[in-house]
């Protein structure tokens, strides 16, 4: 969590530090702040609450210099306040500090300074480490930082900045993203590449335990024992407007509607020409290495374990290997029975999910081979992880994450159906069928987007009840929980998915006149069932919203109201079904007057546990 930015050059910092901010409020929304040295001074402003807050008070009383660094903040130890912003300071206000993560053994470190005399004003694990650069100070910054990082534990990229050396900031990267963008006599750091992306496209990612050292004309790298080491800058060539949110009026809108091209593009040279095959090339794996897998454990939070369980329907059908699917927050500390043979694959939207990263970080410990799938190259996640899939969903700016569960479910058709072809536990015929029906879903997910109208109306409806209930069995259900997760997450309507056949074990209780239930109807062999379930509800007076295959017309005589999607294969249905629940949700978010794309209490990147 928490954004970090920092400039040194020849340009106004604070215009630079703000633009930077900007694009890495996603990160963490409730205070921002920056830290500028002005030749006579090292000004530090910041302020609770959003960006804007910040913004205005620079406008009115402008910090001019041309080295600094910024934050924006998703607050752990310490609320939300000014006094807990950063930049962080110590005593003699000489040295400011921003800091992303955590310092695990801050309250030893706290208590210890205090003896030392030094005075805190902030709860946060961050200030400990402006005091030890205070207290440590060598004259140089570089040795001064070597030796505080000695001294802190735990997961933190951290971008330090001093009175005492002003023409430096020096940045550290430790289980937290960091990156650093080249310039002609002006050099930037970022948490993340889109920040960076008006400036410079010559990158480089910090590597664990790596330190930049920021001049205005380079950067210098160092290892944590301050031995030099050469890096290789990369270009990035993502179009900066794929940041932008072009001409919706959310982040969330538009990366619905960018939901065909994601799924296009994540199957982009992984089917052969002629549509026979699967090929996971980035893989390389042999076909006995695949033999050998005898259990697949997969491993996720949020939205990413909701693909997760889709993926385990997909596997366990097209491949017969046994699949686990759990919480990584739950995972991490269990002690898990896993075989020299079971597949860990670890699903993360962001890369950078704690709890995820910790799972895949104990598996690697016992030795298993990891698969990752994530969105973002270069993430902790992709790079720790033995083999990755990447999905190509393109940034993922709102909080709510919709095309990247969608390309995360491609992912997992994909491996799925390569994994049965391989182990030849699916004929090539049916490979030929899923693929060449993999290939028509982004026409048919164009189709679902255009009853946005319609679901714009029954979302106005929807929103003005506290509740809503959604239902569906077998894969529909797995569906029904992503839809409730999106429809409380930023509606914050209580929204609860239950497996249809459950709802007489207690749900239905909670069932009174006119109660939004929205039901998913899509497998056929569970149809007649889950008509069943509708009607059980339907007896109760809910108001049933219906979402099941086009041309199905008994369930109109059920419910309500129907949408139609197209139809496709059954364990396909998440990925047509998924854009209307995200619709509704949307919808629902805008009528009741919420910021949709930063929902309140949530962060984008979830990198502390
Ligand atoms: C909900 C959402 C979260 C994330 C979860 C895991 O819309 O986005 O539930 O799915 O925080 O994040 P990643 O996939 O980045 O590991």
């Amino acid at each position: 969590m928490c954004g970090i930015v920092g400039y040194i050059g020849k340009q106004d910092a604070q215009s630079i530090l703000l633009n930077g901010l900007g694009k890495l409020e996603y990160r963490g929304y409730d205070s921002a702040g920056v830290a500028i040295e002005t030749g006579s001074e090292l000004r530090i402003e910041k302020s609770v609450g959003r960006l804007a807050v910040l913004t205005d008070r620079l406008s009115m009383s402008p910090i001019l210099g041309t080295v600094g660094i910024g934050h924006t903040r998703w607050a752990t130890h310490g609320r939300p306040s000014d006094a807990n912003a950063h930049p962080h300071t110590a005593c003699d206000q000489e040295f400011a500090v921003v800091h992303n993560g955590i310092i695990e053994n801050y309250l030893q470190l706290r208590e210890r300074l205090l003896a030392q005399g030094h005075r805190f004003t902030s709860e946060t694990d961050t200030e400990v480490v402006a005091h030890l650069l205070e207290e440590y100070w060598t004259g140089d910054l570089l040795s001064t930082v070597l030796r505080v990082l000695k001294d802190i534990r735990g997961a933190y990229s951290l971008a330090i900045l001093t009175r005492k050396d002003p023409a430096k900031i020096i940045a550290v990267r430790k289980h937290s993203p960091l990156v650093v963008g080249f310039g002609e006599g002006e050099q930037f750091l970022a948490s993340d590449i889109p920040a960076l992306l008006d400036y410079t496209r010559e990158m480089h990612i910090l590597e664990e335990g790596q330190i930049a050292v920021l001049t205005a004309s380079g950067i210098d790298f160092f290892d944590l024992d301050g031995h030099p080491m050469t890096v290789e800058p990369f270009l990035v060539t993502w179009d900066a407007q794929a940041a932008e949110k072009g001409g919706y009026a959310h982040y969330m809108q538009k990366e619905i509607y960018e939901q065909p091209k994601a799924v296009r593009d994540t199957l982009s040279g992984r089917v052969t020409e002629d549509g026979t095959r699967v090929v996971l090339s980035e893989l390389g794996w042999t076909e006995d290495l695949i033999k050998q897998i005898d259990r697949i454990h997969i491993v996720a939070c949020g939205t990413s374990y909701h693909a997760g369980l889709v993926g385990k329907a997909a596997i366990e059908k097209l491949a017969r290997i046994p699949v686990d699917v759990e919480v990584a927050s739950e995972y991490r500390y269990r002690d898990p029975i896993v075989s020299r043979n079971t597949l860990i694959v670890v699903i993360s939207q962001s890369g950078e999910t704690a709890d995820t990263l910790a799972a895949l970080r104990n598996a690697k410990a016992l030795g298993n081979r990891v698969l990752a799938i994530t969105n973002v190259v270069g993430s902790s996640v992709a790079r720790e992880a033995d083999d990755v899939i990447i999905t190509w969903a393109g940034p993922e700016i709102s909080v709510a994450s919709t095309k990247a569960y969608t390309t995360q479910l491609v992912a997992l058709y994909l491996f799925a159906i390569y994994l049965g072809q391989t182990l030849q536990t699916i004929a090539q015929d049916a490979v030929t069928t899923y693929v060449r029906e993999l290939q028509a879903l982004p026409q048919k997910l164009d189709e679902v987007l255009q009853s946005a109208p319609q679901i714009e109306e029954i979302a106005r409806a929807f929103a003005v009840w506290d509740d809503a209930f959604f239902l569906g069995r077998g894969i529909d259900y797995y569906v029904a929980l992503e839809g409730a997760l999106k429809y409380k997450e930023i509606s914050y309507i209580h929204a609860e998915a239950y497996p249809a056949g459950e709802l007489k074990h207690g749900t239905l209780a909670l069932i009174v006149d006119h109660v939004p239930v929205i039901a998913l109807v899509t497998q056929d062999e569970l149809y007649e069932k889950s008509l069943s379930n509708i009607k059980e509800v339907k007896a109760r007076d809910a108001y049933v919203l219906g979402i099941a295959w086009a041309g199905d017309e008994e369930i109109a005589k059920s419910v309500d109201r129907v949408l139609y999607v197209p139809r496709t294969l059954p364990f396909f249905a998440p990925i047509m079904l998924i854009a209307p629940l995200q619709l509704l949700a949307y919808y629902a978010s805008v009528a009741r007057g919420n910021d949709v794309d930063k929902p309140r209490n949530l962060a984008k990147s979830v990198t502390v546990e």
